[in-house]
């Protein structure tokens, strides 16, 4: 264990941490933060989930319940559901314009049309490990419907092996550097005049450019007039690009739920043509040239070159490759606090705006446990270290500059307390002794 835990006075920052989870709760499903993201988020909920697992574990079960009650019929689980209006986000309902999708069947809840890095089942299984006793009807009854989630994952967005998204918000990392090529070849004509609500809530130079909303519009426009038919949208939009998040992601995931069907006493065939399709898919995004995993461009055949946090999320997914450790080490070396979101001798790295070179608490998680299950166990504890530092000198800050540390995007954010309490937490149970 590195100094920086016998230093720190948990306790504190324990309880704050249950009072943002708690501040947060609307009431089944927890919002990222007041203002900025007053909506439950698909990836942000699954986080949730894990914090609450914590100390309260029929609350954590419940986030991920309320999450699936958004699921569509063809198995699709939106990124956002937008449970109660709140005129202070752009783009709410009436801009997706989803209540005639294709796919949506008799869901109610009013959604986005698009998913989000799928986590769900990753973690899910971490919160039932958390109490198995507690977890086990709770798991039994939400396996089906994480199946047909995976099922959509792979039909829909699965074509190369690896996973693709869509949009920029599909993945999660709205602005990074990797979908810079893809978003260029989009024309945004035809974008019906807005006024974006993010920036009245946080600094606008750790958002987003407008040159990237505009495009983010076009692009919701888009599926829109084809009703989110995804055949459509797949053989028609300029954007499509394999994403290592969604893939990852989704291969930890597939790992994680073959463990619940196993538990469960469920034929695992299905699930493990999943995941050998996903290694597959997930070798084609290693770009030798970077000496990482790298998005690529369907529609061109381009790699981005971008040296991502979402590069190191290989290890999380299981593979077994030390390639990329040298890559790591070099971009961990340049950085105060890692692993930044983008590489800091990256022409795109800005250390504040969003997933240009910030370092997020959620990433960390993933990819330190990665390592640590990989046996990279002096990366993974430096990375458990800076995210503990991060958080005791600066709060919990919806991500924060790697250069310095300086706290950026929503405050008092759900995931940055989630992860504080499943992990980075001197007192937290990681159920691993070696990090
Ligand atoms: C936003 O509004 O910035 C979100 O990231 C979209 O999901």
């Amino acid at each position: 264990m590195t100094d920086v835990f016998d230093t720190i006075d948990a306790a504190p920052l324990d309880r704050e941490a249950e009072r943002i989870l708690r501040l947060n709760d609307r009431g089944g499903y927890t919002v990222p933060t007041e203002g900025l993201y007053p909506y439950q988020w698909n990836w942000d909920s699954a986080f949730a989930g894990l914090g609450f697992a914590a100390f309260d574990i029929d609350r954590a079960w419940q986030e991920i319940e309320t999450l699936f009650n958004g699921q569509w019929d063809n198995g699709m689980l939106p990124h956002i559901l937008f449970h109660r209006s709140d005129p202070g986000y752009f783009p709410g309902p009436e801009v997706w314009g989803t209540e005639d999708a294709l796919g949506r069947g008799a869901c109610t809840v009013p959604s986005s049309g698009i998913s989000q890095p799928p986590v769900v089942a990753a973690l899910a299984w971490r919160i039932y490990q958390a109490d198995p006793e507690a977890g086990r009807a709770r798991l039994a009854a939400l396996y089906p419907r994480l199946v047909s989630y995976y099922r959509w994952v792979m039909a829909s967005r699965a074509e190369s092996g690896a996973v693709a998204i869509s949009h920029p918000w599909e993945a999660g990392r709205d602005n990074a550097p990797d979908w810079d090529e893809a978003m260029a070849g989009i024309d945004p004509v035809g974008v019906a005049p807005y006024t974006r609500r993010d920036t009245g809530h946080v600094d606008a130079r750790m958002r987003p450019t407008q040159a990237d909303y505009d495009r983010y519009i076009w692009l919701v426009q888009f599926g829109r007039d084809r009703r989110w038919d995804e055949t459509a949208i797949a053989a028609e939009s300029p954007f499509r690009v394999a994403d290592p998040t969604m893939t990852f992601t989704a291969l930890r995931s597939a790992r994680d739920l073959r463990r619940a069907a196993e538990l469960l006493g469920e034929d695992t065939g299905e699930i493990d043509g999943w995941i050998t399709r996903l290694e597959e898919g997930a070798a084609r995004l290693w770009n030798a040239e970077i000496g990482a995993y790298d998005a690529l461009n369907l529609r061109t055949g381009n790699f981005a070159g971008s040296v991502s946090n979402a590069s190191f999320l290989c290890w999380w997914a299981g593979l077994e490759d030390r390639r990329s450790l040298d890559t790591l080490r070099r971009v961990m070396a340049a950085a105060r606090f890692g692993i930044p979101s983008q590489d800091l001798s990256a022409t795109s790295f800005d250390p504040l705006r969003y997933w240009r070179g910030p370092v997020w608490a959620i990433m960390n998680y993933m990819a330190a446990n990665g390592m640590a299950e990989q046996g990279l166990t002096e990366e993974a504890a430096r990375i458990r270290g800076d995210t503990a530092r991060l958080i005791v000198e600066n709060g919990f800050a919806e991500y924060f500059s790697p250069e310095d540390g300086t706290p950026a995007g929503g405050a008092t954010f759900t995931w940055t307390a989630a992860v504080w309490l499943a992990w980075a937490s001197p007192t937290a149970d990681t159920g691993r002794g070696d990090i």
